[in-house]
């Protein structure tokens, strides 16, 4: 069995020796440096950790799960330029070090690489595989497009925004897990209870990020804090304000998430004034919790012996308390 450092490490050494065209070297520079500044590599470790439950012969899962671990880098440069966020892992975004335009084309240019990838699959599951990400990969692009109406939207109800982060986050998490028990051989019905799995353990994630966007460590989580609330963006946390608050409050909430051009510090700390009268974190805290065990139950459904889900069960439980 594997352990998550050696699967970490076996994603990284695959990314170093990815080879690009490189006849026009602005467009690859871009996608190097995204791929060397840093990034958990969630995804690919949990997809090595799936194939590695039915299987002690993982390299047939490699490729693919780096294809994963690309388009999920494709999706943050995009993102970053969505959300207009300066740093990421610590280091300047890619449109800020170069431009929109450039990490436009370079993201783009990203989501072949990552089929370039997928196309190194085994081929008696190949179009399994491939179907299971271009879902995946469509519903993120959903998911980010719902992310962007609801900036705009004065009230977003809670089932809509776990809709959302379902669509943009947890879907690939799910699909990342589901492709590696596929590789690994898995029957059907484990395949399916992995993605349940991992869907339940993306929500959570999310959750988690939206939390850490106000209460992390800048200097662990790499983002610039308060990046949400001074983006206008909604998260688990200002969609539950916005439900528990009422009158004066309420229209201090609405004032705060439709101004732009205040002082951005200024506004981060009253909307983290009016969270805390609320006691949103512990409310955000508990429902991460609940995902979490949602999320273990489904994975006792699988049906592989006990000793072989440790090392799976050990990176679900540090999402929760995960500080970057
Ligand atoms: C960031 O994902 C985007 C979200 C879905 C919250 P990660 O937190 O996995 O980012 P890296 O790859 O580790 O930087
Ligand atoms: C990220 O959501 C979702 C995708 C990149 C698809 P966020 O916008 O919350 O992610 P961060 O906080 O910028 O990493
Ligand atoms: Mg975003
Ligand atoms: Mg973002
Ligand atoms: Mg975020």
């Amino acid at each position: 069995m594997y352990s998550q450092a050696d699967l970490k490490n076996l994603v990284d050494k695959a990314i170093i020796n990815l080879t690009y065209n490189r006849e026009a070297e602005r467009l690859i520079d871009p996608v190097k440096y995204v791929l060397s500044i840093g990034g958990k590599r969630l995804r690919p470790v949990l997809s090595l950790l799936a194939c590695n439950l039915f299987n002690d012969q993982i390299d047939e899962a490699v490729m693919p799960a780096t294809g994963i671990e690309v388009f999920h880098n494709f999706t943050l440069v995009h993102d970053d330029i969505i959300d207009q966020a300066p740093v990421r892992r610590s280091f300047p975004t890619v449109h800020s070090k170069w431009n929109v335009n450039q990490a436009i084309l370079s993201g783009d240019v990203m989501a072949f690489i990552a089929n370039e990838c997928f196309l190194q699959a085994p081929s008696r599951c190949m179009l399994k595989v491939f179907r299971e990400y271009n879902k995946a990969a469509i519903e993120v692009c959903t998911g980010q497009q719902l992310d962007i109406d609801f900036e705009k939207a004065l009230i977003v109800s809670e089932a809509e925004y776990i809709r959302m982060i379902e669509l943009k986050t947890a879907v690939l998490i799910a699909a990342s897990v589901k492709i590696g028990a596929i590789i690994g051989g898995a029957e059907e019905k484990d395949a399916e209870n992995l993605y349940e799995f991992g869907r339940y353990l993306g929500l959570a994630f999310q959750i988690q990020d939206d939390l850490l966007d106000i209460y992390g460590d800048i200097k662990l989580f790499g983002k610039v804090p308060g990046g949400d609330i001074a983006a206008n963006k909604k998260s688990f946390l200002s969609v539950k304000a916005f439900e528990l608050s009422k009158g004066k409050q309420f229209k201090l909430l609405q004032d705060l998430f439709s101004d732009k051009e205040s002082d951005s510090e200024r506004k981060v700390r009253a909307v983290m004034d009016i969270y805390e009268k609320l006691n949103i974190r512990m409310l955000t805290e508990n429902l991460a919790n609940e995902y979490i065990e949602k999320a273990f139950s489904m994975l006792e459904k699988v049906e592989v012996a006990k000793e072989r889900k440790k090392e799976l069960t050990l990176v679900a439980g540090s999402l929760i308390g995960r500080v970057q």
